[in-house]
């Protein structure tokens, strides 16, 4: 499975969660990070990896060969044995990369290869994405998408406006709120399409994870048993549940006359038209609307 996770506004701990994601995926799948973001990499400084291997070697690597072994071959080991392929911090060196590896026409072959991996998924932290950003052909190739948000009405509001366009990039669309905010029921109530949850503020999580030094630890201690940790693993046991199993060929996302399949709508949530300041005007609460908010909490 193909899992790109992304931002589309500010730094809401894509990276982070990211880590949090691969470092819990139940086992016995493989779990695989390839960090994509085209602003430049972070994993490399934070665990102190080696410049090499990592995305750029990868794209080298992946203009000769096809190889499903490759992505595995460019990964480093992060603390508690999760393999990364980092990027690195230099933007102009990232995009590069990124471009010669997720071609449009081709779309993010060697990625999806390895993925398609039945005992496999790979996790791609893609940064804050646009329509012009060259990690876009992995998102549209991917089998699901996590889209983490803030809760703040400015984050919202920005959301609202490029929702419809964001729930046609992958089959399988998710957001997840993050931090303080808007309640859960609120936001859906906004725009119309329910959460799959929400990553509490967690410093002692998110340092672990981040590699700094933290009382929590790596290995069976760390991610595992922290708040992040634990939202991370119900997001991918959604994940699994939602997909079917081990998809050969990429999922394709709809067309843009088609209706958008999920991104969790909110049942009874009529489409109501964008307010002024680009969320939509709240209908009356539907009943038992907690009741909905799957993992969520207000
Ligand atoms: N859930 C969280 N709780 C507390 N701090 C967090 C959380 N997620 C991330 N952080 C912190 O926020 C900062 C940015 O996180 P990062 O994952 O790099 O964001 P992004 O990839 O979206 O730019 C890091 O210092 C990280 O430790
Ligand atoms: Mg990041």
């Amino acid at each position: 499975m193909l899992v790109a996770v992304l931002s589309v506004k500010g730094s809401p701990g894509v990276t982070t969660f990211s880590v949090a994601l691969a470092a819990r995926w139940p086992s016995p799948t493989r779990a695989l990070l390839v960090e994509a973001d085209p602003s430049g990499g972070d994993v490399g400084t934070r665990f102190s990896l080696e410049s090499a291997p990592g995305l750029v070697s990868l794209a080298v690597a992946a203009r000769r060969s096809d190889d499903p072994a490759l992505l595995w071959q460019h990964a480093q080991v992060l603390p508690g044995g999760l393999p990364v392929v980092a990027a690195p911090p230099d933007a102009d060196r990232a995009r590069a990369a990124l471009s010669a590896l997720a071609d449009p026409t081709t779309g993010a072959g060697v990625l999806r290869t390895a993925a398609s991996a039945s005992d496999s998924v790979v996790i791609v932290d893609c940064g804050r994405i646009d329509a012009g950003s060259p990690a876009m052909p992995i998102v549209r190739s991917a089998d699901a998408m996590v889209l983490l948000t803030r809760a703040h009405a400015d984050d919202l509001a920005h959301l609202a406006r490029r929702l419809n366009a964001i729930g046609r990039w992958t089959a399988h669309p998710a957001m997840l709120l993050v931090g303080d905010g808007y309640s859960t029921t609120d936001v859906a109530r906004e725009l119309g399409v329910l959460p799959l949850g929400r990553v509490p503020h967690d410093p002692h999580g998110a340092a672990v994870l981040c590699g700094r030094p933290s009382t929590l630890r790596w290995g069976r201690s760390g991610p595992a048993h922290s708040a992040l940790g634990q939202i991370a693993h119900k997001v991918a046991k959604v994940l699994i549940a939602e997909q079917a199993p081990a998809p050969a060929v990429p999922r394709q996302a709809p067309a843009d006359n088609q209706p958008v399949p999920v991104l969790h709508a909110v049942p009874g949530v009529p489409a109501n038209p964008i307010s002024v300041n680009g969320l939509r005007l709240a209908p009356p609460p539907p009943p038992n609307m907690e009741n909905i908010s799957r993992g969520g909490q207000a």
